[in-house]
């Protein structure tokens, strides 16, 4: 069956998944619109094929009024809202952009019959107590008190070209010393940009009352955050380095200082999410791009026999 070529608004176009998603939309013959704070400067992020798309500004901490939306959306049939900040700045609130801005925009969409895609992400509760994890929750809730056609999708961690979070972990993994928070006993199911972006181009040709509503992707491999790293280090060739398990009190400390000061993917909201399960319930990552998804570091190859022990077997068999 065609699907018929749709123009999709992509809110965070030239953002690590926005990007992604903008390609594979685009692969599959549909025009995409990148949404951006500076229309202007977000080119130098974008990859050549997507040097022609039309780009509009879009500023959600401005965006929280249904009836704001409706130059933004002109002539648009879907909207893929892949924009999120990980720490607050003046205006753009955890509560602005996460939570105000899509909850207007879902309204917006559902008058206009146009489709909305959410990225949002797994392990979110009303126990959480990050502001953070609080207002993607919150946002969550809004979207599906509405009356738009939307699916909400939640991946686990990823990994790919391009991402803070994704370096930053790609980084830690060559260090000879992996400090790890002795309560991250969370498994995350950590998947590609790349799947993701398929993934969401797949949805914007379905509708959620189809059944796609909270759609939860993973990769195929579930580890701790130290398996997590130890793949990764494997895949660049090295042999897995010890772990550092750092007490919880101090991970939070230091998870404090670093939203304070704006560094690192390490935030208060991560430290949360590393300590319980970050995978899908059920994963529909296959079912979506028709395929297993691509492997995310490669498996570290079981410890083989240590010198004593083949002295051992070598004197019994001599014995025997
Ligand atoms: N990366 C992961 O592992 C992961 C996992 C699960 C869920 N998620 C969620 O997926 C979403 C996107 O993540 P990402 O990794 O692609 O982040 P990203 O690379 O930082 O991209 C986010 C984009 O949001 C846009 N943005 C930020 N503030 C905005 C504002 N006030 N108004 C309009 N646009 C704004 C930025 O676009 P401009 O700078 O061009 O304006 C930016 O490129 C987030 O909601 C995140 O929580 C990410």
């Amino acid at each position: 069956m065609n699907t018929p070529r749709m123009k999709v608004l992509i809110l965070g176009g030239a953002g690590f998944i926005g990007r992604h998603a903008a390609l594979a939309l685009q692969a599959r013959g549909h025009t995409v619109i990148l949404g951006s704070r500076d229309p202007d400067r977000c080119g130098r992020r974008l990859p050549v094929e997507l040097f022609l798309a039309e780009r509009r500004e879009a500023h959600l901490d401005w965006l929280t009024a249904p009836s704001s939306w409706n130059a933004l959306l002109r002539g648009v049939d879907c909207v893929v809202n892949a924009a999120g900040i990980l720490r607050e700045r003046g205006f753009e609130t955890y509560e602005r952009v996460h939570y105000r801005a899509p909850r207007a925009l879902a309204e917006a969409c559902a008058r206009k019959s146009i489709r909305l895609i959410h990225l949002s992400a797994l392990g979110l509760t009303d126990l959480s107590r990050s502001g953070f994890l609080r207002s993607k929750l919150a946002g969550e809730r809004a979207i599906m008190a509405s009356r738009a056609d939307w699916s909400i999708v939640r991946p686990s961690l990823l990994d790919g070209e391009g991402g803070f979070g994704a370096r930053w972990l790609r980084r830690v993994a060559r260090w000879p010393l992996h400090f790890v928070p002795a309560d991250a006993a969370g498994r995350i199911a950590a998947l590609e940009v790349r799947d993701l972006g398929e993934a969401i181009a797949a949805l914007c040709e379905k509708s959620g009352a189809d059944g796609w509503r909270e759609v939860e992707l993973g990769g195929g491999a579930r580890r701790t955050m130290a398996g997590h790293l130890a793949a990764l280090r494997c895949e660049q060739g090295l042999r897995p380095a010890p772990v550092v398990p750092v007490p919880g009190l101090l991970v939070r400390l230091a998870s404090q200082l670093c939203d304070l000061a704006h560094f690192s993917p390490l935030s208060y909201g991560l430290w949360e999410l590393m300590r319980r399960d970050n995978a899908p319930k059920l994963n529909v990552l296959p079912a979506l791009i028709r395929r297993a998804p691509a492997p995310v570091g490669m498996e570290v190859p079981a410890p083989g026999p240590s010198l004593v022990d083949r002295i051992r077997f070598a004197a019994r068999e001599l014995l025997q």
